[in-house]
């Protein structure tokens, strides 16, 4: 494409900055279509308490435990992605289900809704840079590919939470599941199961649970493991290294849990004395074949909970989660795991002017930042996240 001039025209840019601009196809933001509290407004509280007073049992408000206190403290259910996707699927009464989460976790409780429900994201621009790693096109490609190269009928798809719904409604077409942090392990051997002797998994879109799942709590073997790049051609894989492998990861990852380091283990361990280190299983292999506990958000504060108290705990999460854990169990002594991590930028987009906006507009009878996934998606998304909530022994327990 050329300008009037001549020149070539440079390409779209195809980052979108948070909040400007419009991306239906992604899970990147777009601009708030209404005039927002000021964060400096003293009233923001009992404005909130007003608005869900006014709107009773007409609301639910699920609060991802990686919100800010000023959000979770308005939550009728907190929870990991899993727990809060039974949650919204047990509520056919709610007619308003407000998320505070992210974008991928509203898809999904619109999914598993009624249709007469309707879901609200406070902020459109709470998406998760690791669902946009895997776009559908990419996805459908890669399956193309794995046809041609003979191995796709042998592959069964593993789709993290963490996606979008056309993901999902991918993973549904080919007989496979959707899992998340709590339920991987599960997920895996059923999949694995399913594929049969010879047969692979393609796990998407986050090579580090899908590795740590393998390889930590299935104990196998690392070298089955291959990753799927969907910038290169054939991902950048052999045809051998492609029959050989039994896990396909997809070359995804999570900007924040992707931060923690080995350093940052080694020097919990060097300054703590008798630490615990617990990490979610988003973090990268090396640092969770350090750690003495991993698990989902709902483990972590299961696990700390639990623990005797003066227990030193390094904790490698996302960093609300973790100030409310010091907070929540002053008897215990809770430290930051890494030093160069700081919050999810997207989850802490949702703030209590957000929250705000969104509750008295439906008091008022306007139903703002709607998250409605179109019927053929959600059908077989559905499918999918059926598959999951239908696993052999399906507990929230890791
Ligand atoms: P959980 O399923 O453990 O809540 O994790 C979701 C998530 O986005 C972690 O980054
Ligand atoms: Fe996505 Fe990571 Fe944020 Fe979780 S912490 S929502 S995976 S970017």
């Amino acid at each position: 494409m050329t300008t009037t001039t001549g020149a070539p025209r440079p390409a779209p840019l195809p980052l979108l900055v948070l909040g400007q601009g419009r991306d239906l196809e992604s899970e990147r933001g777009v601009e708030c279509p209404g005039d927002l509290p000021a964060p400096s407004d003293p009233g923001l509280v009992e404005r909130a308490r007003a608005a869900k007073a006014a709107l009773g049992e007409r609301v639910f408000v699920l609060g991802h435990h990686y919100q800010r206190d000023e959000v979770i403290e308005f939550a009728d259910v907190t929870g990991d992605s899993f727990k809060l996707a039974k949650e919204a699927a047990a509520r056919p009464d709610a007619e308003y289900v407000v998320f505070c989460g992210v974008h991928f976790m509203a898809e999904s409780a619109d999914i598993l809704t009624a249709d007469g429900q309707t879901v609200v994201l406070p902020d459109l621009a709470a998406g998760c840079s690791m669902a946009d790693m895997a776009a559908i096109d990419q996805v459908q490609e890669c399956w193309e590919q794995l046809a041609e190269a003979g191995v796709a009928e042998r592959t069964v798809p593993v789709t993290y939470m963490n996606s979008s719904a056309a993901i999902k409604a991918f993973t549904g077409r080919h007989g496979g599941t959707i899992c998340t942090s709590s339920n991987a392990r599960t997920a895996l051997t059923w999949a694995l199961d399913r594929a049969g002797e010879g047969g692979k998994v393609l796990f998407l879109p986050d090579q580090h649970l899908g590795r740590n799942t393998y390889a930590r709590d299935l104990g196998r073997p690392l070298e089955d493991c291959v990753v799927w790049d969907p910038h290169r051609p054939m991902g950048g894989l052999t045809p051998e290294q492609l029959r050989d492998a039994t896990m396909i990861l997809w070359r995804g990852h999570c900007s924040v849990h992707g931060r923690f380091s080995v350093e940052a283990v080694e020097a919990a361990r060097r300054e703590i004395p008798d630490v615990k280190v617990i990490v979610h299983p988003e973090c990268r292999h090396e640092v969770v074949a350090l750690a003495d506990e991993v698990g989902s958000t709902e483990k972590i504060i299961r696990t700390i909970a639990a623990a005797p108290a003066g227990t030193a705990w390094a904790v490698g999460t996302e960093l609300n989660l973790v100030r409310r854990l010091a907070a929540q169990f002053p008897e215990q002594r809770i430290a930051f795991l890494e030093k160069n991590v700081c919050y999810c930028s997207t989850m802490n987009r949702i703030d209590l002017p957000h929250l705000v906006w969104a509750l008295e507009s439906l008091v008022e009878g306007r139903v703002v930042n709607t998250i409605a996934v179109d019927d053929e998606t959600s059908r077989f998304a559905r499918a999918a996240l059926d598959q999951m909530l239908a696993l052999p022994g399906e507990t929230a327990k890791d």
